[in-house]
């Protein structure tokens, strides 16, 4: 009998704190993003809890002095398959650019979470960053390139696409994308990376494809866990720009209400940071790259960005790709004259999972606007081929000669899933004729030091062997 009462006791003690600490606990701990504005000195931080009946508050320090968050909003998270949760996002401006600064999260009136963070760096300042692509894949080697991305201290981190495997689901998030960006120490599981610097992401295919709501009511979290600035095109027929859904109205209705202003303006965007201009776009299938309006936009964006000193542009699939994966997947070379005139210095791509630098080029499509249909898949753009005629700077090597003549493209997607044809990484004879480097024998990150006009890359493998290297100088 007593032994009876005992354990139910210890039950109910169990229960208790159980509830008590689902109450408290996070389901996501503080995160920085670049938020939905572009205003200079402003950050946005982000965090998930199941607690919908707390009082939060956020505190920051600028020059040393505590202020408050000036808004703190929600949004809910009500979809079918996960229990409901908010999203709370608090805007913090007036900071000092480049300058390290402190933050509270408060529950009803105590502290529950602390860390630090850093200001956007001025133009007149230098700022590092990591550009690697195609992470969430919960690999050993994903968890180690994380620490290796803490260790640099960089002041953002840039991800082009395929941010979590393989339906870009809240679950999958839970498992394979915050637990290690988002870790409480810097370990070989992961570090403490979001809480301390802002990543920005593009979309890819693994992100956003999954529209089909009924098969999987948790996708699309991309427009529930971002914050990134909403300025991306108003064109007339958004299915021509953006993804459009498969799912009855139950679950549709709930993913709208839940993704707010983010969807579907989110795919699309630009931003200033420290003296660079960043245009990131969503490269995907259903985006049409003939489309007048939409090329009309970059063609803006990149003008309007003219007295930048670097111009860098990111989207997930590749036009100039060597690898045999992926290779007829070359939509995003009808963008090539865009750049080439918008004067933009160097492209970052994943959804191939290695990594390639091409020589500095220019590139004319064979049909101006028009697509030679080929491949796999003729009902999208993708696997599409696009032809032309691509002129070479192959005196330019970055270590004497550090003036491009023309935009450089990188793919940097080996950032922890599965790599590929490694086979053809000491095989040259296998690359196409733009290709100056081709690395896929190990995992790696690119590293770059960006110091008024001087921007430096490494590509940096898991074991910290640097692979590849170059300088540009204006
Ligand atoms: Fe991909």
């Amino acid at each position: 009998m007593f032994r009876k009462c005992f354990s139910a006791a210890i039950l109910l003690l169990s229960f208790n704190t159980i509830m008590a600490q689902t109450q408290n606990d996070f389901l996501v701990k503080p995160y920085l993003q670049i938020g939905y504005e572009t205003k200079n000195n402003q950050l946005e931080i982000l965090w998930h809890t199941i607690d919908s009946n707390s009082k939060w508050e956020l505190t920051f320090t600028v020059n040393n002095k505590w202020v408050n968050a000036n808004e703190i909003s929600y949004q809910k998270v009500n979809v079918n398959s996960v229990v409901p949760f908010q999203v709370y996002h608090a805007v913090i401006s007036s900071l000092v650019s480049g300058q390290i600064f402190k933050y509270n999260v408060i529950r009803d009136g105590n502290i529950v979470f602390q860390s630090e963070g850093q200001a956007p760096k001025s133009n007149n300042q230098p700022y590092s960053f990591i550009a690697i692509g195609d992470i969430g894949a919960e690999k050993p080697d994903q968890k180690k390139l994380a620490l290796l991305a803490y260790q640099k201290k960089p002041d953002f981190i840039a991800v082009p696409g395929d941010i979590v495997y393989d339906d870009g689901l809240i679950s999958e998030y839970a498992k394979k994308f915050w637990p290690i960006y988002n870790a409480d120490i810097a370990d070989s599981n992961g570090a403490p990376l979001m809480r301390t610097f802002p990543f920005i992401a593009a979309v890819g295919n693994h992100d956003v494809d999954n529209t089909d709501l009924d098969k999987h009511p948790d996708a699309l979290a991309y427009y529930y866990f971002w914050a990134q600035p909403l300025n991306g095109p108003k064109i007339s027929d958004f299915s021509k720009a953006y993804p459009t859904f498969k799912s009855n109205e139950i679950n549709k209705d709930a993913f709208l209400k839940a993704a707010g202003q983010a969807y579907p303006v989110m795919n699309h965007f630009s931003y200033d940071y420290g003296n660079s201009h960043w245009l990131v776009i969503d490269a995907d299938n259903y985006v049409d790259w003939t489309n007048k309006e939409l090329l009309d936009w970059v063609k803006q964006d990149l003008q309007s960005a003219s007295s930048a000193t670097w111009r860098f542009v990111m989207f997930h699939q590749p036009g100039f790709n060597s690898s045999r994966e992926h290779y007829e997947q070359q939509q995003m070379r009808l963008l090539a004259p865009i750049f080439e005139t918008g004067k933009v210095d160097v492209v970052f791509t994943g959804h191939v999972h290695n990594y390639q630098r091409s020589f500095p080029l220019t590139f004319v499509p064979d049909r101006k606007g028009t697509l030679l249909v080929g491949g796999k898949d003729n009902n999208t753009l993708r696997g599409r081929v696009v032809n032309g005629k691509w002129t070479l700077d192959k005196s330019f090597d970055g270590i004497i000669n550090k003036s491009p003549n023309g935009v450089i493209y990188l793919v940097t997607g080996a950032g922890g899933a599965d790599l590929y044809n490694p086979e053809q990484t000491n095989d040259p004879d296998s690359w196409q004729k733009f290709t100056f480097k081709f690395f896929s024998t190990a995992h790696s990150l690119s590293y770059i030091q960006v110091n008024g006009n001087s921007f430096k890359l490494q590509q940096i493998t898991t074991e910290g062997k640097v692979v590849d290297t170059f300088e540009i100088v204006k």
